[in-house]
């Protein structure tokens, strides 16, 4: 029987994805094969990347003026792929500072260019986002980088950071996908698969084509953005597997309706569980109301020396993956696209039943 998965990723996919590609995993389109035994260069496995890439263009309404890359290395690649496209040496970049992936991302790219850290939430303990006003940005910087969603402190940003002629880069990977967008806001989107597309091991890069053709000498061509965008991402074998379901995803993602759709139900599941927790005194979130995550939502019990209770009694009611981060401890519920209202509704019940049980 299938769970309600609440992993923070790799996460749950959608119950129709995963259940047309295992009808077709052994004999895939008649071919005899399945799809992750043929060339990625054969017609039949063209066709699947083309529709792919033109169905998340559909989604987000991505113009032909920016390239669509399927690459490897998963978002901490591209933690230096982008100052190894985007800047040269002496550049200065400036990083929001929002929690422990804007960190991860800002010291990697300290290997390459300069960092001037534009805001910094650290001092809240990642609870809260930069008010615009207080973002300092540097003029002139080579790019602006932010993470849109904080994984780890379940942090969103309820606006885009306006930054003028500097292009804005944006860590994507539990957000994407998840609320329509303005694309052209964008210089470079970033994307790690594993929430909102499909399997671990693609990593998707949306870019404006003006901002590439110049990386630095020395960059693997893998990373070299141009390189790959002349290849249609297939310089070398690209995770065919993974480009496949990623496919299916976002065919799924179109046929409930698109992103409007879709971000509509995803408001109403995180406030369901949000409301849960602000009505009882035994659970509370950390998070400042106004950058409280759609995505992933961190919660802790009044009494913590019941948390693994919380979490074994979760699992074996079907509800699975809700321990927080090893950095932070407690409980963390994400609530990627393929997690239905009905998981989080069952999340809630049992949240009040363990309350009652455990709360006096
Ligand atoms: C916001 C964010 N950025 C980057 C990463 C790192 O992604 P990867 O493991 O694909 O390198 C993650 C992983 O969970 C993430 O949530």
């Amino acid at each position: 029987m299938r769970s309600f998965n609440f992993s923070a990723g790799p996460a749950a996919l959608p119950l129709e994805v995963l259940e047309q590609a295992r009808d077709e995993l052994l004999d895939w389109q008649s071919s005899g094969t399945s799809v992750m035994e043929i060339s990625h260069r054969s017609a039949s496995f063209v066709r699947v990347a083309e529709e792919a890439e033109s169905d998340l263009r559909d989604l987000l309404a991505i113009p032909s003026d920016y390239a669509v890359l399927f690459l490897q290395g998963g978002a901490t690649g591209q933690f230096a792929a982008i100052p190894l496209n985007l800047t040269v040496p002496g550049s200065t970049t400036d990083f929001l500072n929002t929690g422990i992936w804007s960190l991860k991302a800002m010291r990697e790219a300290g290997r390459y260019c300069s960092v001037h850290v534009a805001a910094d939430e650290s001092a809240s303990g990642y609870t809260s986002v930069p008010a615009p006003s207080s973002i300092k940005l540097t003029p002139g910087a080579a790019y602006v980088h932010y993470t849109p969603n904080e994984t780890i402190g379940g942090v969103e940003f309820p606006y885009v950071p306006e930054t003028g002629a500097v292009p804005l880069v944006a860590d994507m990977s539990s957000s994407i996908l998840s609320r329509p967008i303005h694309l052209s806001k964008f210089a470079l989107i970033y994307a790690g698969a594993q929430k909102n597309i499909g399997p671990s091991g693609l990593c998707l890069v949306i870019v404006r084509r003006d901002l590439i053709g110049n990386a630095r000498p020395g960059t693997p061509s893998v990373w070299d953005y141009q390189a790959m965008a002349n290849e249609g991402s297939m310089l070398n074998t690209p995770p065919t597997f993974g480009w496949y379901i990623a496919g299916l995803v976002f065919k799924w993602l179109k046929r409930q309706g698109g992103l409007a759709v879709i971000g509509e139900r995803n408001r109403a599941k995180a406030a369901a569980l949000y409301r849960a927790i602000d009505a009882s005194e035994f659970y509370s979130n950390p998070v400042a109301h106004d950058a409280r995550s759609w995505m992933n939502v961190p919660f802790t019990l009044r009494r913590p020396e019941l948390d693994r209770r919380f979490i074994e009694e979760a699992a074996a009611a079907g509800l699975k993956n809700l321990e927080g981060h090893r950095s932070v401890g407690g409980m963390r519920a994400s609530l990627y696209n393929a997690m239905p209202l009905a998981g989080v509704e069952a999340l809630v019940a049992f949240m009040q039943d363990f309350e009652q049980r455990h709360g006096g």
